[in-house]
């Protein structure tokens, strides 16, 4: 790896922990506005702070974040299809010299292993690892998951090693029972997704897990923006990656942060 492919990767995953806080916002690539993000600067502007990267289309960049904002990028290049479509036919639609032009950290696309259209997201992944190796930027593959498909160890494991065969230079992929095989068939570092919205304390208890068992970090977005209060919520995800901090002592910084912002 070449010493501006290490440096991104070094802006997005933090050398001080070897982790990282992503804060993914690509969500209306694909499923338009999202709640919370019908309106992404507002939600985007107060979280950004905290974020030691954020995941998002170039469309979201250029009209919702300050060029001013001290973030790294972690740009989504794929798309192409939507919720009322088959999701899985995704292509490149972003090129390297846009994504260089922006003075993004890394590039991201999915990959959908076992679908209709994996092939196509296979190929997409390695060329993209072409240019990436080019110009010194680091890829990160999605492992997506069909509507069908398990998020157990043996499905997640085999996606996240065909990424890392395939070049990319890290990987996100679902918490599931058994991660630490996942993480240990995974020769480069790999980040948790996030998902559905679920309860505060949850979050913490998953993002604690996938750091014990090995985790480089999380990339989280319905969790942290459709929360009650966002910005408490990832200060408490950061303790969680960055500090060790146990679920319950993290969901305790959340709930005295937020209690501090109601005035509780
Ligand atoms: C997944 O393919 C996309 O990148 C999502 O838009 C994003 O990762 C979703 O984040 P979350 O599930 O944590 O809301």
């Amino acid at each position: 790896m070449d010493w501006g492919m290490r440096n991104r990767l070094a802006r997005v995953i933090k050398p001080q922990t070897g982790r990282t806080v992503m804060l993914a916002i690509d969500h209306g690539y694909f499923q338009g506005p999202t709640t919370g993000l019908e309106q992404p600067a507002g939600t985007i502007s107060p979280l950004v702070p905290y974020a030691d990267a954020l995941m998002l289309t170039r469309g979201v960049l250029r009209t919702s974040v300050d060029p001013g904002a001290d973030v790294p990028i972690v740009l989504r290049v794929s798309g192409g299809s939507s919720i009322l479509k088959e999701l899985s036919n995704e292509d490149i639609t972003t090129s390297m010299e846009e994504a260089i032009r922006l003075n993004v950290a890394a590039v991201t696309l999915s990959i959908f292993v076992g679908a209709e259209h994996e092939k196509q997201t296979l190929v997409s992944l390695s060329k993209l690892v072409n240019e990436g190796e080019r110009y010194g930027i680091p890829v990160l593959a999605v492992t997506a998951v069909g509507r069908e498909m398990a998020r157990d160890a043996r499905y997640l494991g085999l996606a996240c090693r065909i990424a890392a065969e395939l070049g990319a230079h890290f990987v996100k992929t679902y918490y599931c029972e058994d991660f630490e095989q996942v993480v240990g068939g995974c020769p480069v570092p790999l980040v948790m997704a996030g998902g559905k919205k679920i309860e505060e304390l949850e979050a913490l208890k998953l993002s604690y897990n996938a750091i014990q068992e090995g985790a480089s970090g999380v990339d989280m977005g319905r969790t942290i923006f459709q929360s009650e209060h966002p910005t408490a919520m990832i200060q408490a995800v950061r303790a969680v990656v960055h500090e060790n901090a146990k679920p319950e002592e993290a969901f305790d910084l959340f709930n005295s942060l937020a209690g501090a912002k109601s005035g509780v």
